[in-house]
């Protein structure tokens, strides 16, 4: 497994540029699955998990090509025979928004059977809310073996209120409507930037939706979709942990390619941390030459502070002077992050929903594990400050939802760089 192995200690000047959101090109690309015609995204980050979602379409029959070269960040998806509509467990356990497959394969084929995600790192992930949803669509719904399985003559439009917020859950629904017969009215649906992406990706399909990005979203269904050309929105989160790091090591960063309208919540939050940040329409600057003070958070659904920026705006609070209290209200355990930043000499208690970070506390180099997505990218800010050496393993969990981080940040001066696994070299064969 790969290792990434930091010097911390240089500050990250210069200019670096954010990728494709991978939370609004994984619902895209299942939204090809409603039309047997050919959608065209740009701006498709490479990374892991849209390699699983490329692997998840191709095994129901869909060809999904990913470009290479110049074109390397589009794909072009034909699903014009889709044999067989299932999500296996195999690929759906490493990557659980594979369930984003639920809704457009009943809408699309009158049938599904998708695994049931199981938990991960950082909760126990259930998707009752999306098959309570499909339900009320007029899915028959069984589940047995540790699948779901779904079907229906055709969907018809109803109402769904969400019991809670959220984003998959809305996506799932969205594409499932856009099919359905008559219209379908959702409630207390998630405002997420990605959601309104692939609502956007659905109309220009020929889908006719309303309100996508506000709590109420009107779905009117037609027969049929046809295929598209769309441009995924920048990654809001790579852009978050990118300024972040411009914080945290006291640099002046230039983050280009981004949307800083999506990024509200985190903008006002550093500035009460004294951090001072420029705004373009695609970029932030962000200068972290003053000193750090505390700063609480609440994690929330869109527009509020992100869940998945919560660990990396932990790293910061380490170096920052004072308490910060950080509540994660969204997962039930999302400070995986927290004993890994305590060994590198954080100062920090978890209590049930609450993390207290007391800084500022001076962090040295150590070996570390990363243990899911968010959490890494956490790892690998508190390594550009600590002194000496930080080692992390396991780094495959970046890889799913951050291209080539490596290369960006030693664009920008970070001393980092990627240690494969050193495979025993195969005796040479004797001629
Ligand atoms: C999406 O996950 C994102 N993933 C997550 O990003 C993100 O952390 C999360 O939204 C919250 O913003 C993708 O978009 C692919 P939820 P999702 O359904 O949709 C509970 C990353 O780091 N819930 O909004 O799975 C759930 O347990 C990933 O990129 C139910 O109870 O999250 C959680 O407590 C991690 N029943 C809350 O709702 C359901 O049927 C919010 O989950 C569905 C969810």
């Amino acid at each position: 497994m790969d290792k990434f192995v930091i010097r911390g200690g240089n500050p990250l000047l210069g200019t670096i540029r954010v990728g494709g959101a991978k939370n609004a090109a994984l619902p895209c690309i299942a939204a090809a699955l409603l039309t047997d015609e050919p959608v065209i995204l740009e701006n498709i980050p490479q990374v892991r998990d849209i390699e699983t979602t490329r692997k998840l379409l191709t095994a129901m029959g869909a060809e999904v090509e990913l470009g290479y070269g110049r074109a390397q960040h589009r794909t072009t998806i034909s699903c014009r025979n889709l044999a067989s509509p299932e999500a296996s467990y195999e690929l759906v356990k490493t990557m659980r928004a594979s369930t984003l497959v639920l809704g457009p394969l009943v809408a699309r084929c009158g049938r599904a059977r998708v695994s049931l995600p199981g938990g991960c790192a950082i909760g126990a992930r259930p998707i009752d809310l999306h098959i309570k949803g499909l339900e009320r669509l007029g899915a028959k719904i069984t589940q047995d073996h540790g699948y779901v399985e779904a079907s229906a003559e055709r969907l018809k439009g109803g109402e769904i209120v969400f019991d809670k917020i959220t984003v998959t859950g809305t996506e799932d629904l969205l594409m499932a409507a856009t099919l359905a017969e008559g219209e379908t009215i959702m409630q207390n649906c998630a405002r997420e930037p990605e959601v309104e992406d692939l609502a956007n990706l659905l109309i220009k399909m020929g889908a006719q939706i309303e309100g996508a990005g506000t709590s109420t979203i009107r779905i009117k269904g037609v027969n049929k979709l046809h295929g598209a050309k769309h441009a995924i929105i920048p990654d809001r989160i790579e852009a978050a942990t990118f300024i972040i790091a411009g914080a945290l090591t006291g640099g002046d960063l230039n983050v280009v390619g981004c949307d800083p309208q999506h990024l509200g919540a985190l903008l006002r939050k550093l500035e009460e941390t004294g951090v001072k940040t420029k705004q373009t329409a695609d970029s932030v600057r962000v200068m972290g030459d003053n000193p750090l003070k505390a700063a609480d958070i609440v994690t929330e659904e869109y527009p509020g502070f992100p869940t998945d920026a919560q660990a990396q705006y932990m790293a910061l609070t380490t170096q920052a002077e004072g308490t910060s209290i950080i509540t994660e209200n969204i997962f039930e355990n999302r400070f995986m992050h927290a004993q890994e930043l305590v060994r590198m000499g954080a100062n920090i208690k978890i209590e049930g929903r609450r993390a207290i970070v007391r800084g500022k506390s001076p962090l040295s180099g150590a070996a570390v594990l990363a243990s899911d997505l968010r959490a890494s990218a956490s790892l690998v800010l508190a390594a550009l400050v600590a002194d000496g050496e930080t080692i992390i393993d396991r780094v495959y969990h970046i890889d799913r939802g951050y291209e080539n981080i490596e290369e960006k940040l030693r664009g920008v001066g970070a001393q980092i760089r990627r240690i494969g696994e050193i495979l025993p070299k195969k005796a040479a064969v004797r001629a």
